[in-house]
Order: C-alpha cells, then structure tokens, then sequence
C-alpha cells in the first residue's frame, strides 16, 4: 500500500517525526521517498490516517493511493465516489485543471447523482466541507491519484494557542507543533510519564497531555508554574478524557531537580531549555561566548540530573541552540560531554540533528535526540 504525506513549514523534522511514529505503531516501510513538501511511503501493512493524523505535529495531510488500472484519472474518481455509501457526492479535486473537476461532477450527475465540486483553497475548505470523513479530497500527483485520509486538526492547535489562560509573552514560548513534533520524535510508546524540566507556560506538557502521557513539569519561575498549572487544569477541564493522566507541575532549578523527582522514573525528558537573553543582533562575539559558556554549564549540569532520574533506555529530545550574529556562528558544543555522562546519540534516519530555524531570527533550535545506557 502506498500513502502521500504532505509535510509542513519543517519538512526535513515532519518526517523524522513520521518516520519514528510508524516505527513505533509497527508499520513498517518497504520504501520512502521524499519529493520537496511530500513524503511517499509504501507499507504491506495498512496505514489509518485518521488516527496519526491526530499524533502528528508537523503533517498537514495523510492521502492513500488509488490503483486506477489504466482508467483515466476522471473515471478513477467518479468510481471511487459511486463506490462510498452516501448519495451526496461532494468532491475537491488538487493537483488537476478545474475543467476535470466539472467533468467528474457532470458524470456523477449524468449517473443521477446529486454533485458538488469544490475548488481547493486550502486545509479549512476542505475541513468546513467534512471532505475526509466523507473521502471526497482528491489529490493528483505525477498521474497517480490519492484520496485523503487524515487532515491536521488546525482547529485544536489554533484553540491551545490563542485561548489558554496562562500566557507568558516575554520569555517566548514553544511553537506547539513543534512542541508535539519533538515529543513524537521520542519514540515512546503512552502509558508513559514525560518530563519538562524548563515548562515555561506549559506548551509542551499540554501536547504530551493530549498525546497520553502523565506528565511532570518544573521551572525556576514561579510565574512560568502557575502559568503551567493554569493551562493544564483548563485543559483537562476541557477533556474528561485527560483527567486519568496525572500531572504535577513545581518549581525547582533543573540543577537540584532529582531531589525532588524519583531515581529512574522517567520514561522522556523533552524541553526547550533556557537559551539565553534575547538577541538583537549588535551582539559582540565575547558576549556571545561568555552566554554560550554559561548555557553549556547549565545544560551538562542538566544532563547529570536526567541521568539519575530517567529509567536505563529513557530518552531525552533536547534543544541546543545556536546563534547567528553577523554572518557568525556561536555554537555550544557539548554533545561529546554529554555522551560521557552515559548517554547514547540516536540518530535520525537523514541528520544527526535537526535544525529549526525562522527567517530573520538570530537563534537557530538544533534538536538532537539521547538514549540513557
Ligand atoms: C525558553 S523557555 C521555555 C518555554 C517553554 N517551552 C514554553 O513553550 O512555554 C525557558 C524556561 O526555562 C526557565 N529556566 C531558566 N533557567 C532555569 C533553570 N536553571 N532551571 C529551570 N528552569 C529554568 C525559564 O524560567 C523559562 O520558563
């Protein structure tokens, strides 16, 4: 079986993301390929859209491949929607000339169906027109014809980000599909406790709640943890569902943080670490140097602390950032500590790391990926 994934802004991580969760399901892959914004996989066991769909953090569309036997693309379609129980045929057609799409709706109708066609705009047309649940968004890549199968729940993201309670807009938050991304990219099957030891307000823990996992979160600031607790409580006031998943969220410096935090109980540790004083960009380098000097202290000492409390095979994903001020690059390079206090690189299928980085921006994430021995 063949499936088409449409990646993300952060395709080069969508499909690590990808990658791993199918691993993780057990689906495992004959082939991938990746074309620009889309990833081809093939799988002898069947892939449910609908549900990775709501995993997902960096996809936009999962789409299943048509075997249109020599038909011409038009009569692909009009058979697979004659095929579907309702009489109803709506239908959004991507990748193809309107004028197909007003022919596949006069043969429908000539057929004595009632027809409508859609004209692709973007994710919400077809979400308002429930073209997934009634499998009527086509899309046409390269002569071979898909029909789609999941799509990004924008919705849910845009409603934890605009309407949470707790929203700290100084110290800067995590984008959430990013958050969820590196949650994925952790590879640990739910039930599962997650750890963020630099919570913030709360915009990872929220995705690992949603995702299944019992979570623990702490800060140095005692604003970020009330602002953490806020979120998680609205959440899980929001979803009966989330109420069985215990959550615990206290302040501690992640440099003392195992006295408070069981030896070995720790399934994943996934954070965006403290990455310094916002930067404008007239920075000189010996400032630079000294702040990168200053993080690496506070990340190793980090790392001692993940180490008592994570059980042996705990993963951590890791931001370590890197920072880019007049044509230069200040980076921290303690991978190599970091391996000698028992930990393992696992990397990913393409990179050993994967950089996230926003135009104009003087900080790049670098994510890398450990396994405690
Ligand atoms: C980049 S923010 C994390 C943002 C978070 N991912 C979010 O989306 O809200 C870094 C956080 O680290 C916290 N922090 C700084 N130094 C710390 C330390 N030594 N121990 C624990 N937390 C610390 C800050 O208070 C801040 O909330």
């Amino acid at each position: 079986m063949k499936y088409l994934f449409e990646l993300g802004h952060q395709p080069h991580i969508s499909i690590e993301e990808i990658l791993t969760s199918l691993e993780m399901e057990g689906v495992p892959l004959t082939w991938h390929n990746r074309d620009g914004n889309f990833l081809s996989v093939e799988s002898d066991k069947a892939i449910d859209g609908t549900t990775l769909m709501q995993k997902l953090g960096g996809t936009l569309a999962v789409f299943e491949h048509i075997d249109r036997q020599d038909k011409k693309i038009e009569d692909c379609i009009v058979q697979t929607l004659e095929s579907d129980s309702s009489h109803k045929k709506i239908f959004c057609l991507r990748g193809k000339d309107r004028k197909i799409g007003i022919s596949i709706k006069k043969a429908l109708k000539s057929n004595g169906y009632p027809a409508r066609f859609i004209e692709y705009k973007n994710t919400a047309t077809i979400f308002h027109n429930k073209l997934v649940e009634n499998a009527g968004y086509f899309f046409v890549k390269d002569g071979e014809v898909f029909v789609c199968r999941g799509i990004q729940p924008l919705e849910q993201f845009a409603h934890k980000d605009s309407d949470k309670p707790g929203f700290d807009r100084y110290s800067g938050m995590l984008p959430p599909k990013l958050a969820r991304m590196m949650i994925n990219l952790a590879g640990v099957a739910t039930p599962a406790t997650l750890l963020d030891p630099f919570c913030g307000s709360g915009v990872l823990l929220m995705e690992a709640l949603d995702l299944g996992y019992h979570i623990i979160g702490s800060d140095i600031s005692d604003r970020a943890v009330e602002d953490s607790r806020k979120n998680i409580q609205w959440r899980k006031g929001e979803h009966e569902s989330l109420r069985n998943l215990s959550s615990e969220i206290f302040c501690e410096d992640v440099q003392k943080l195992s006295r408070k935090i069981e030896p070995d109980s720790i399934d994943l540790i996934t954070c965006e670490p403290y990455m310094g004083k916002p930067l404008r960009g007239g920075e000189d380098v010996s400032f630079l140097k000294r702040q990168a000097q200053e993080l690496a202290t506070l990340y190793l000492t980090a790392f001692d602390e993940f180490s008592k409390m994570l059980v042996p095979g705990g993963v951590v994903v890791f931001i370590i950032p890197k920072f880019h001020i007049r044509e230069r690059w200040t980076t921290i390079p303690i991978v190599d500590d970091i391996l000698s206090k028992g930990f393992e690189l696992w990397e990913f299928e393409n990179d050993k790391s994967l950089v996230y980085q926003r135009s104009g921006q003087h900080i790049a994430r670098e994510i890398f990926r450990f396994v405690k021995n």
